[in-house]
């Protein structure tokens, strides 16, 4: 018995660029069984290897410190192309029948990837349970869907109870890529394999956390896409609202794909729901400079391309502490932390009078420098008694391994059945819930003021100041 992977949305920028490489990393690895049969699926009409050739070039393009020649014509061996419309009932009789051709028995495991435009995604699921695709009496079936998971709560409930008719919630993985991210994971590791944070992991002693995913890119080619979404829908409902959880969760009580996400929709469930003037009091919204002037973007456009929040978890372990979450386009440099601000000493032995010494931070570095950093006080020597801010510095890269791409570690859970590391149809539901009315509120006449930043600044000034009226200031990200 083995797998297939098909891959819905072939001919796109996502399979070439993230897909593929993934899997010839994990065949180059031995990660993939090698009877693993990978098909692309797209309108366009290429013969097996002409397929095999256009995506040769690009891993060699995309990923040259994987690629080596003799593997990837081992690997290609594996990689096949059914030409198809998502809208055509008959061209999923025939990639059906071209399934069934290539496997050897219908205990065959299939892995179906939805890579589409995500207008496509139901009528896809819809044309795979008519087709039969999704019977999984003899071997599994499962389905990957990229985000974006619906652009609201209505349209996310409606693509999950279009998908339930089909697929059980079991045989569904929705990606969040964060979550593959191996930094990310060990946001786990550090807090439930050790003993020495948890107590300190709560409001005892954090004063604030900040989450803050920023990025040097500017919009691009994507403004179709973008202005539609702005940075809200495309990186808060997932990514940001998904470390948020990871850092505020209760310990499960097995590391288990129900128990995991039974825990992070917990955190979903008690974030304070912003009304009347929190809009205007905890949330910052900008646009860079030059955003009106990228391609395909409306000359009045009131899209964000930053913003900054503030949400309270009514929890025991968390009521009252703010977490900050950040995140911008044409931002000053590409990075993705999450800084955990403790407490002031509760009483002053050391440093001028009235001036306090730095407090203690923990900052978690998801990317692109993977580490973990603590900052404390250590004693100036020579000098009397005064103290100073010192690092204990972790570093992934240095400490052994390397960072595998997010996507081999998705897709060989989904391989595997193991959906830990995907968001449930609760989780995406409750994350709507929570930014539909930020962007209601963003969008009505009421709506605070879209600030304007340089690209290559750290956002607003209005954010900085925003902060200095909370006694707090963001943490230094470059
Ligand atoms: C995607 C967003 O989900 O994540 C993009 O649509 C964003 O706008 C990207 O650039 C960031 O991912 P990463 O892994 O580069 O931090």
């Amino acid at each position: 018995m083995t797998d297939t992977i098909v891959i819905f949305g072939a001919s796109g920028d996502l399979t070439s660029r993230k897909l593929i490489p993934a899997l010839y990393s994990m065949f180059a690895k031995k990660r993939l069984a090698k009877t693993t049969r990978i098909v692309g699926v797209s309108r366009s009409k290429f013969e097996h290897q002409q397929w095999r050739d256009s995506l040769r070039e690009t891993t060699a393009k995309f990923s040259p410190k994987l690629f080596d020649a003799e593997t990837w014509d081992q690997f290609s061996q594996h990689v096949f192309y059914q030409p198809g419309d998502i809208k055509s009932a008959e061209d999923f009789t025939a990639l059906a029948g071209f399934l069934s051709e290539i496997e050897d028995t219908p205990a065959d495991g299939r892995l179906y990837y939805l890579s589409t435009m995500p207008q496509l995604y139901e009528e896809a699921i819809r044309q795979l349970g008519a087709a039969g695709l999704a019977d999984d009496s003899d071997g599994y079936r499962r389905v990957i869907i990229e985000k974006p998971f619906g652009t609201d709560l209505k349209s996310a409930r409606k693509l999950n109870e279009s998908i339930h008719q089909v697929f059980r919630e079991d045989q569904i993985y929705r990606i969040d890529h964060y979550l593959g991210k191996e930094t990310v994971q060990n946001i786990f590791a550090m807090r439930f394999g050790n003993t020495i944070f948890e107590p300190l992991w709560n409001r005892n002693y954090v004063d604030h956390v900040q989450i803050t995913v920023a990025e040097e890119v500017v919009i691009g080619r994507r403004a179709g896409y973008y202005d539609t979404s702005g940075i809200l829908r495309d990186m808060f409902q997932n990514h940001l609202l998904q470390l948020m959880m990871i850092t505020a969760m209760e310990p499960p009580a097995k590391y288990d794909s129900t128990m995991n996400r039974d825990e992070k929709v917990k955190v979903l469930h008690s974030i304070r729901p912003m009304t009347g003037g929190d809009f205007a009091n905890h949330t910052v919204r900008g646009q860079y400079d030059g955003y009106l002037d990228e391609e395909g973007v409306p000359a009045n456009s009131q899209t964000e391309t930053f913003a900054a929040l503030k949400l309270y978890c009514d929890t025991w372990r968390w009521k009252n502490v703010p977490f900050y979450l950040r995140s911008g386009k044409g931002l000053s440099c590409r990075t993705t932390q999450i800084v955990i601000q403790f407490r002031q000493v509760p009483h002053m032995l050391f440093g001028e009078v009235g001036k306090s010494p730095d407090r203690n931070r923990l900052v978690i570095q998801v990317q692109p420098a993977e580490g973990i950093q603590i900052h404390f006080q250590t004693k100036v020597p020579d000098a009397g008694m005064k103290t100073r801010t010192s690092t204990l510095d972790f570093n992934f890269c240095r400490n052994g391994g390397s960072m595998p791409d997010a996507y081999q570690r998705l897709l060989m859970d989904a391989i595997s059945g193991d959906a830990s590391l995907f968001a449930r149809s609760d989780e995406v539901e409750l994350a709507w819930g929570i930014i539909d009315p930020i962007i209601e509120a963003w969008r009505s006449p009421a709506a605070p003021p879209l600030f304007r930043y340089p690209a290559g600044f750290w956002g607003p000034t209005e954010s900085t100041d925003w902060m200095a009226k909370q006694k707090r200031e963001w943490f230094d990200v470059c």
